[in-house]
């Protein structure tokens, strides 16, 4: 089963470490024209109350929950703060997973959720799985319609998590970075089983490519900034990167992107600097 009911919009915008400003800047981004959040029930990096909020207000301002694609994360117990855990440490991984998504659907004021992403795999594979099955429950329940992995670098671990799910995953979302020769392996696994492969870290872990005399001088022929450029470029290779901007103009100019087209001769040169 990988039913992908949900057409995932191109760009997404990311809400860690907003805090008390989430609710406005998701609220801006959204009015901006992204069509896409990215949250998670993990108090130590989200506010996903303020995310919730911003729906709210969106939605008195005629952009109703319809029109948007939301994702969420199952964030395990090693993720958490342990003062600010959201639900029942004592409980069973079956439970976390369940009393985490009431508390996200509550936080969002939403009742349901388009991907439910599990936000790094858990120490055993085991663990993986009862944790993914418990998100196919939610999934069976209709309530959830993709499911998702995050943090997940090892191609065998992912291959493992996919054969043995019922419920395929839609999304993979991670560090776009040298470190992991830019996940190129699990990429164009990705790309053969039809899972959308979602990057952060895109600018932050990237200077020496932003910086680079061939994507500087592609930016300056264009007239665009070098994440204009980047942003594009991860887009046409099919990758969806979270911008998690607090700059009106950054939103502007990312969402601009779509206004031009990087040649084949710009994305093979771009391509060589990973
Ligand atoms: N799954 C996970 O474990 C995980 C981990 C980390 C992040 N995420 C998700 O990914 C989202 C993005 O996080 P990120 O770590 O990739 O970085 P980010 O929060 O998007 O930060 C990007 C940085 O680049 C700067 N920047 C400069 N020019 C920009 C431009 N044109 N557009 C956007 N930013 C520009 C931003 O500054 P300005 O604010 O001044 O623009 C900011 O300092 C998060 O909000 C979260 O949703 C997930």
């Amino acid at each position: 089963m990988n039913e992908k009911k949900t057409k995932i919009p191109p760009l997404i915008y990311g809400t860690a470490w907003k805090k008390e400003r989430t609710a406005e800047l998701v609220e801006k981004a959204i009015l901006y024209g992204f069509r896409g959040i990215d949250t998670a029930c993990q108090p130590k990096h989200y506010n996903e109350l303020g995310v919730g909020e911003a729906l709210q207000n969106l939605k008195q301002k005629g952009i109703g929950r319809e029109a948007l694609y939301l994702q969420t994360k199952f964030t395990p117990l090693s993720g958490q703060d342990p003062s600010k855990i959201p639900y029942d440490p004592d409980s069973s991984l079956k439970e976390q997973v369940h009393q985490s998504f009431t508390v996200s659907l509550k936080n969002l004021g939403v009742e349901f959720i388009d991907t439910l992403l599990l936000h790094s795999p858990l120490p055993s594979r085991e663990q993986t799985m009862t944790v993914w099955k418990s998100m196919e429950e939610l999934y069976n329940q209709g309530v959830v319609s993709n499911l998702g992995l995050s943090k997940c670098y090892g191609l065998t671990d992912f291959q493992f998590i996919y054969n043995e799910a019922r419920v395929k995953p839609s999304v993979l979302q991670n560090r776009f970075y040298n470190e992991t020769d830019y996940d190129k392996m699990m990429r164009a696994w990705c790309h053969e089983k039809e899972i959308y492969y979602q990057s952060f870290w895109s600018l932050t872990a990237n200077p020496h490519l932003l910086i680079h005399p061939l994507l500087r001088n592609i930016a300056s022929t264009r007239s665009l900034t070098e994440a204009q450029i980047f942003f594009r470029f991860l887009n046409q290779m099919q990758i969806i990167p979270l911008i998690g901007t607090c700059s009106d103009k950054h939103m502007q100019e990312d969402l601009s992107i779509f206004d031009f087209t990087l040649t084949a001769q710009e994305l093979d040169m771009i391509h060589s600097l990973l």
